[in-house]
């Protein structure tokens, strides 16, 4: 029976996940901050260490995948939290599980990204660049400073798509697979509550992908239970886009 730990597990997307993951046979640990296998705060480096050990505990230190979906959106309390939490609570899991991947079997790993990430401007961002270089304390900095939830929440998910994309080259090495889902707007706790936002709710209510309607987490869900099986052991370090066509209609000629 493949292990998997799925961050992110209770809510939205994470759920779906556990959920399909669980009917294909896998064993699920879930990691959240609450109705989870192990519980934990990704947002500091201290959750995310306990998180680790505890994952490597539960599996006998031998994973066969890991989907980070924990996230947090434009509503978050602050923007240096959305930094903590996409960028960090997603590389440290990584960096921190990647030993027991190597040692699974056909093991992968898929990061949750988002159509966000290739929002204008997030590249040359210098928060990004902090990110990239593990500098949580510079990067929480800036972004408190700047105090665009929108932009913080792009720049975390660019350089955690970047991120990911670095590590294929090393991780084929290893023999384990990742990739990237980047979804659009999709029915979650989450997005219900930048809706309800009123500095962005009307922003998000407009921006209407091509198929007229947002996605369900179960679609997202089918896609990486299949990025996640022997099906898809040719796709490495790809980012693919589930968003209704919204990444086509705003930059078509990017690809
Ligand atoms: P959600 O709010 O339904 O689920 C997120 C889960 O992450 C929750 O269970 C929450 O407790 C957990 N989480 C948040 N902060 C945490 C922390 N500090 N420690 C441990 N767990 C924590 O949201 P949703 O929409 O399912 O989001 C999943 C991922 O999908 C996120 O990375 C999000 O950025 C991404 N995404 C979502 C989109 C959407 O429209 N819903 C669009 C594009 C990407």
């Amino acid at each position: 029976m493949p292990v998997t730990a799925i961050t992110g597990s209770a809510s939205g997307i994470g759920a779906a996940v556990s959920a399909v993951l669980r009917a294909a046979g896998h064993r699920v640990i879930g990691i959240d901050r609450a109705n989870a296998e192990v519980l934990a705060d990704l947002s500091t480096a201290a959750g995310r260490e306990a998180a680790v050990a505890a994952v490597l505990e539960q599996c006998n230190g031998v994973l066969d995948g890991l989907v980070c979906c924990a996230g947090v959106g434009v509503t978050a309390p602050s923007c240096g939290l959305i930094l903590s939490v996409n960028y960090f609570g997603v590389s440290q899991l990584l960096d921190g599980l990647a030993g027991a991947l190597a040692k699974g079997s056909n093991p992968a790993a898929l990061v949750i990204g988002s159509v966000a990430s290739t929002q204008a401007g997030a590249e040359q961002q210098p928060m990004t660049e902090l990110m990239l270089g593990g500098d949580e304390a510079g990067a929480c900095a800036l972004a408190e400073g700047l105090a665009q939830a929108h932009v913080a929440y792009a720049c975390s998910k660019y350089a955690i798509t970047q991120q990911a994309r670095r590590l294929a080259k090393p991780w084929a090495e290893r023999g384990i697979r990742l990739n990237v889902v980047a979804p659009g707007a999709v029915q979650t706790p989450l997005h219900q509550a930048s809706l309800d936002d009123a500095r962005f709710g009307k922003a998000v209510r407009d921006f209407v992908a091509p198929l007229g309607r947002s996605g369900r987490p179960e679609e997202i869900a089918a896609l990486v239970a299949f990025l996640q099986s022997t099906q898809a052991a040719f796709i490495h370090g790809s980012v693919v886009f589930i968003d209704g066509g919204m990444d086509a209609m705003v930059r078509p000629q990017r690809f």
